[in-house]
């Protein structure tokens, strides 16, 4: 969601601008915009839609060795030229990118900006007219942006130039992210490492209400009061080849068959040279301490959570509730006396899943972050963090982040019923082993699967999902999959409760995708889907071997009970996948979505 990267160096600075906003696109957006600074001044470019339009204005001779660019999530104002980034003050003399919501803009600008005309609908343009206020009343450019930061409510991750110091790009960050990447001479900012491979692969991280002064010769970390603040950089563990598509014709395709080596590399992670799992001890701590487990998380990490819930639940006989992040932080449960909060969150990012975070923490509750980027904020944040090792996730809709999710809860759920002294014949390092074969053998099923979408999926206006138990969490996300990149109405529901209201929505030939693998609701899933058929619903039955009837269109390799999620989700990534090409659905980059929430 939105996405700030920013270039001072010797180089070409349009092209790595360009490049750096491509590697962005996965985060989604829909309008795009950059600015360049040299002798003549600064100037800026800005489209509504893809990069590719953004590039296709940009001229080509425009030489600058500085510049900004964004791509822009509409918040505040229709996705439009005028709304896209860079915004400029009413002068000119100053330039902004801004990925955030500023939740007082209309009191600041009320106060402040009464006088000034503003060029958009945007919150973001308040907060260069501000810097331009605060400019002309005697205010250096560096104390103007720190006023101005200082005064905005809300999330910011903000990069600004100055034609009157055209070797400087001025940065701020409040809550959403942003990175500064170090080099001999070259100095870039970005909202994700990815973005400036190109350039470094050394960054500093930002921490909320600092400012950067980032010139040519290096970057001054600041805080909103001018104190210098020293931090260490790190080296990114990424490889640019990580974060490309190869031969594949999608980022999802890719990452739907990676799932099985990222299970064995999880495998290799969490297994210590006796065969045991390896966890941090002060984790295990934490779980055997904790008189209730809450899981919060966001959209696809929301449901491994609710797998999450059944793992711990039965194999660590701990009470477990798992929650919406965005209901959670205006809607909070009774909690128990010594809960402990598990983030799962692919991205680290997602500010519902922070705003929980920031605020058991100031309740004095301890957290464990589940992720897949170790440096990202709710890493940071919490005091603990499980890695997920699933590489880098560039496709909007979530697939292997998913399937690596409910492998480390699995993982984590037997390390703390063994650490309470409950006896377990369930060894989920060789049952994980066995789930990355069986995933391999659905993975090569892709003609199958790309004839069930073409057959089901085509022309349809909906489709249900139904299950029961923990097929029905399945359900949900192999739901939320087929919406996501097909945008065919598609429901996930238990099976049992389709009669109390939503059976009314079936009418000849709706597809119905159900799912058995579950022996003791083996049956009663199969009378749910009797019941649609008798409607005139097209049944597509998905079960497990040891289960299977002879009339299922697919039956998945058996897999260890508790593991069943992982393999039976699969299939409805695929299903998903195609159904969006057949229908010419933009797979990586779906309409409306984006892949790191970083607003409320
Ligand atoms: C966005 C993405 C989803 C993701 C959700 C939570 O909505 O499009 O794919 O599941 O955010 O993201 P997180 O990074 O916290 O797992």
């Amino acid at each position: 969601m939105c996405g700030i990267v920013g270039y001072v160096g010797t180089e070409d600075a349009k092209e790595i601008l360009l490049k750096g906003l491509e590697k962005l696109e996965y985060r989604g957006y829909d309008s795009a915009g950059l600015a360049i600074v040299n002798e003549e001044g600064v100037h800026v470019y800005k489209e509504k839609g893809r990069i590719a339009t953004l590039r296709s204005v940009v001229d080509q001779n425009e030489e600058g060795v500085i510049g900004i660019g964004h791509t822009r999530w509409a918040t505040h104002g229709v996705p439009s030229q005028i709304n896209a980034h860079p915004h400029q003050s009413a002068s000119k003399r100053y330039t902004i990118v801004h990925n955030g919501v500023i939740e007082n803009y209309a009191q600041l600008t009320r106060e402040y900006l009464q006088a000034v005309n503003l060029a958009s609908d945007t919150d973001t343009e308040i907060i260069v007219q501000l810097v331009e206020r605060f400019s002309s009343e005697g205010l250096s450019t560096e104390e103007a942006f720190s006023k101005t930061l200082d005064l905005l409510k809300g999330s910011y991750a903000t990069a600004l130039l100055d034609s009157e110091s055209p070797d400087t790009i001025y940065v701020g960050k409040n809550k959403s992210p942003l990175l500064v990447g170090l080099s001999d001479g070259v100095n870039v900012v970005a909202s994700d490492a990815m973005a400036m491979l190109q350039v470094t692969n050394e960054f500093v991280e930002l921490m909320d209400k600092e400012i950067v002064v980032v010139t040519r010769k290096g970057a001054t970390i600041k805080t909103l009061q001018g104190d210098v603040v020293s931090r260490d950089s790190y080296i990114a563990e990424l490889d640019e080849s990580d974060i490309e598509k190869g031969t594949y014709p999608h980022y999802m395709l890719k990452e739907i068959d990676e799932q099985p080596y990222v299970i064995r590399n999880i495998i290799s992670k969490y297994k210590d040279e006796n065969e045991n799992i390896k966890l941090d001890e002060d984790i295990r701590q934490a779980m055997l301490d904790a008189d209730r487990i809450y899981i919060i998380a966001a959209g696809t990490s929301y449901h491994a959570g609710l797998v999450g819930k059944q793992l711990i639940e039965r194999i660590a006989n701990k009470p477990v509730e798992t929650h919406i992040a965005s209901e959670f932080l205006y809607n909070m449960p009774l909690l128990s006396k010594k809960p402990l909060f598990i983030f799962i969150s692919q991205s680290g990012e997602t500010a519902d899943s922070r705003g929980v975070l920031v605020s058991v923490k100031k309740m004095g509750h301890k957290a464990l972050t589940i992720t897949n980027v170790p440096g990202s904020t709710l890493s940071r944040e919490a005091d603990y963090t499980l890695h997920t090792y699933a590489g880098p996730e560039i496709a909007v809709a979530s697939t292997k982040a998913y399937t690596a999710q409910m492998a480390v809860l699995a993982i984590l759920a037997v390390d703390t019923a063994k650490a309470a002294g409950i006896d377990m014949s369930f060894d989920p390092l060789q049952e994980l082993a066995i789930v990355a074969s069986a995933m391999e053998t659905l993975t090569d099923k892709k003609e199958v699967l790309e004839k069930i979408a073409r057959e089901y999926l085509s022309v349809t206006r909906n489709c249900f999902f139904i299950g029961r138990a923990i097929d029905y969490y399945v359900c949900l996300e192999g739901a939320l999959k087929l919406k996501e990149i097909s945008y065919i109405q598609a429901e996930g529901f238990a099976g049992g409760e389709l009669k109390h209201g939503t059976i009314a929505l079936i009418e000849d030939g709706t597809p119905v995708i159900g799912l058995a693998t579950q022996e003791h609701v083996n049956l009663s899933i199969r009378g749910n889907m009797k019941e649609v058929v008798a409607r005139g619903a097209s049944p597509c039955m998905i079960s497990m071997e040891g289960f299977e009837d002879e009339d299922d269109q697919l039956v998945v390799p058996h897999v260890h009970d508790y593991l069943t999620p992982l393999v039976t989700v699969i299939p409805l990534q695929l299903i998903a996948y195609y159904a969006a090409l057949h229908r010419d659905c933009d797979v990586d980059k779906p309409r409306n979505l984006a892949k790191s929430v970083t607003v409320e």
